[in-house]
């Protein structure tokens, strides 16, 4: 094993989202990762099984994800797994070294980036005699705490209950006690798993009702701004990529961009403006992760909704992260699944702009290459959200691929017309203005980049 140790420990400061209602059987059956507990990170590399991060890359996104619950790093390590172990997925002589590491770490808690069946976890918390949790588990508590909006709330509860469900196996300890004949927890002989399994379906039942009430209302403010004739620009990208970074950037507003994976749950949109466009629509949306929870592929998919009813993509890079290649990748798999891109020939419905984010963080010969590819490409702008490169290009880049057939117009306005004016200067892009005599008349003579749409409305003025 090798083992690292992680200096990224310092205490996160989260919004604690008050929870919702709480099962009463909810801290019995996956308990709390507690904040600022030490935790051992292991990364197992099973052998024969194809990853797209290589084990360096996927054991630091794991630490990053542990941080984004508040977790201490005791240490981290990739553990070569050449068989699967049925009952504990790692070998004896490796879960004894676990413990040990456990021991002289003083870690209370191991996180183990994969999945674990129900019974591996159980037997390993058994074993270890320490609270273990997987990758699904992992980024269920991050989804827990960063919902904040009531569908994003409903949705991650609802995955939570999915998952517990199949954990209901841990409850060994009640396993077997018969619950008494009392009828309102059903019937006589019913089991505790049986109470608890029907108790988790009808809250299910509950959340999915209201989601659909949540969903409707959201789906009548899309039809209104679809009714509206402003268009929308959807951010996506890898979590950690920068979307809300740029997004404050764009709008001047402060959505929550930290060093944190997953700030960012509930879409938020904005209006801003650009050239030759009086206002559009941003909205920043969940960053996506490899091996994202099946539970949370499809709670999230309503959200992501937002993005198939987008009218041009901005898939935010951050060019900086060694594996920033396999994340596209991620990102186009998730794009795909939405059915906005189409998995084989990689072509999509929506346009889709590249943004190479965080240049000012890659050394100046490759952020160099970089610029001139992206020169020569209608698909690629390169930018620092933070330091402010490149966000001109990348506002004239999305403005003329949401004019797409605007052309170059010459008009003559009477100069004392101020009201068209002003229309031109707020709904054109005006590539030159001057004063000039018309037959003795003060005009302005103006040459305006408009859409067909826009030249209609200036001439119904
Ligand atoms: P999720 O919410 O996880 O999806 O993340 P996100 O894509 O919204 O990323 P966010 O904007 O929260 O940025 C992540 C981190 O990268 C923050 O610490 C930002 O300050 C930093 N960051 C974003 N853009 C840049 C950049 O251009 N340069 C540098 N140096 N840092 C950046």
């Amino acid at each position: 094993m090798r083992y690292q140790l992680f200096s990224r420990t310092r205490p996160l400061i989260c919004r604690r989202i008050r929870r919702r209602e709480r099962l009463s059987f909810d801290d019995d059956l996956m308990g709390e990762v507690t904040r600022g507990a030490r935790a051992l990170v292991l990364c197992p590399d099973i052998k024969g099984q194809r990853y797209d991060l290589d084990p360096d890359e996927r054991l630091e996104e794991t630490c990053g994800l542990a941080l984004a619950i508040g977790v201490e790093i005791a240490a981290a390590t990739i553990v070569n797994v050449r068989t699967v172990r049925p009952n504990t997925l790692f070998g004896s002589g490796q879960v004894e070294k676990i413990e040990t590491d456990c021991e002289l770490n003083h870690a209370e808690l191991v996180i183990v980036d994969g999945a674990l069946s129900p019974i591996q976890q159980r037997n390993l918390e058994e074993k270890l005699n320490r609270k273990v949790i997987d990758r699904t588990g992992l980024i269920l508590e991050i989804f827990g705490e960063r919902a904040a909006t009531a569908e994003g709330r409903l949705q991650v509860e609802l995955a939570h209950l999915d998952y517990q469900q199949s954990r209901l196996v841990r409850s060994w300890t009640h396993l077997e006690r018969q619950r008494g004949g009392f009828g309102f927890l059903g019937g006589p002989g019913e089991t505790q798993i049986e109470a608890d399994r029907r108790m988790i379906r009808q809250r299910m039942g509950r959340l999915r009702r209201e989601l659909e009430q949540v969903k409707k209302t959201r789906s009548l403010h899309r039809s209104r701004r679809e009714k509206a004739p402003w268009p929308v620009i959807a951010l996506v990208g890898y979590t950690n990529a920068g979307k809300s970074t740029l997004f404050n950037r764009l709008t001047g507003s402060d959505v929550m961009a930290e060093d944190l994976l997953f700030a960012t749950l509930d879409p938020t949109m904005r209006a801003i403006q650009l050239p030759g466009i009086e206002k559009a629509i941003i909205s920043d949306t969940v960053g996506f992760i490899s091996d994202l929870p099946t539970q949370l592929v499809a709670a999230f998919r309503a959200t992501l909704e937002e993005v198939i009813s987008a009218d041009i993509i901005l898939h935010v890079r951050d060019t900086s992260n060694s594996a920033h290649q396999a994340q596209k990748k991620q990102v186009l798999n998730v794009l795909s699944d939405l059915g906005v891109v189409d998995g084989e020939s990689g072509e999509s419905d929506i346009p889709i702009v590249e943004v190479w984010n965080k240049i000012d963080l890659v050394d100046e010969e490759r952020a160099n290459e970089l610029r001139s590819i992206a020169e020569t490409s209608d698909d690629a702008i390169v930018i620092s959200a933070a330091t402010g490169e490149g966000l001109d290009g990348l506002l004239d880049a999305v403005s003329s691929r949401l004019t797409g057939e605007a052309q170059e117009l010459e008009l003559k306005v009477s100069a004392s017309d101020g009201r068209k004016l002003a229309w031109l200067h707020a709904h054109g892009e005006v590539l030159s203005d001057e004063l000039a005599d018309v037959q003795g008349q003060p005009m302005r003579k103006l040459i305006v980049r408009l859409n067909p749409k826009e030249l209609g409305k200036f001439q119904a003025l």
